[in-house]
């Protein structure tokens, strides 16, 4: 059984294999309408479960459009209209999807959840999102910065801001890809113990981005974060905002990434959201591509 669980559970070579599916399927298709299907039609007669424990636009339509683009059918569930939502086992629920669906794909909180989840289903499991890590974004991400910008090896990426769960998987990234990871945000937001060893602290942002390639920010308050503690984070990350000024300490070349939903003048400028350095919306629509090689790499088609 081929899951994709996290980074750092995949392979450096099944890693590379993907992005460069990604790559070549997403050429092959360049320019056409988006209802196209692909002429190898790699998932037809396969039906993929799209499960929502938590909100989502970019993974979940970027999950449908791609299934029915490589010709297999989806159904997207909310989490809470499901048993699971009113106590239902994970164990037993993994048990019964796997009866009638081909692969499953799950966004929820609990790191455990989804692990159980692959534990009990016989069919493969994609990781959308827990609180701990967001692993098919960062596929997004090598993919769109590879296309910008050559090779990841040995470049200098910088996370500005909160130590989150994309945060987590770019960690998990720079060991796999082999490419230099710096952090810089505030010690009350220091990403989990069991990241270190995969990335450097820089605690001041302006000594942090020079000689970046890439610059990374996300959200300062998480979907898994009480909105209780939305000030008080605002109050440590506020030192930490991407803006032209630190754009401008970076490499000239560097590219600007973040993963969306953004809260436009918080985490990032518009300035640089909107600028020449920024590369958001291909970011986004790559999910779609490194997800459809995603799916024929857990499906074996
Ligand atoms: N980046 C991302 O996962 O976006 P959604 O929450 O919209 O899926
Ligand atoms: N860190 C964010 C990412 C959203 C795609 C969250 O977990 O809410």
């Amino acid at each position: 059984m081929t899951h994709f669980l996290d980074i750092h559970t995949t392979s450096p070579a099944d890693l590379r294999g993907i992005i460069d599916m990604a790559a070549s399927m997403k050429t092959a298709r360049a320019g056409l309408p988006k209802g196209t299907p692909d002429a190898d039609q790699p998932l037809a007669n396969h039906m993929v479960a799209l499960i929502f424990e938590k909100p989502s636009t970019r993974t979940r339509i970027s999950f449908d459009v791609g299934v029915r683009q490589m010709g297999g059918e989806t159904m997207v569930l909310s989490g809470k209209d499901m048993q699971l939502g009113h106590g239902e086992t994970i164990a037993d629920t993994a048990r019964v999807l796997s009866r009638y669906v081909d692969l499953i794909m799950i966004r929820t909180f609990e790191e455990q959840t989804l692990l159980e989840m692959a534990e009990y289903a016989s069919v493969p499991v994609i990781n959308g999102l827990t609180d701990r890590t967001h692993p098919c974004q960062i596929m997004a991400d090598i993919l769109t910065f590879e296309e910008h910008s050559g090779p990841i090896k040995g470049k200098k990426v910088v996370w500005s801001g909160d130590g989150n769960n994309v945060f987590a998987s770019f960690a998990h990234a720079a060991k796999q890809f082999d490419f230099d990871l710096v952090f810089t945000g505030p010690e009350t937001l220091q990403p989990e113990a069991a990241l270190d060893g995969l990335y450097t602290t820089e605690r001041n942002p302006d000594i942090a981005v020079q000689g970046a390639d890439l610059v990374v920010t996300d959200t300062w308050v998480s979907m898994h974060d009480p909105q209780s503690a939305r000030e008080r984070r605002h109050n440590q990350l506020r030192g930490y905002q991407v803006n032209a000024g630190l754009m401008a300490k970076a490499k000239p070349d560097a590219l600007f990434m973040h993963c969306l939903p953004a809260h436009r003048d918080d985490e990032a400028t518009s300035e640089v959201m909107d600028g020449p350095r920024s590369v958001i919306w291909d970011e986004a629509e790559n999910r779609m591509h490194a997800q459809k090689a995603v799916l024929r790499y857990c499906l074996g088609t």
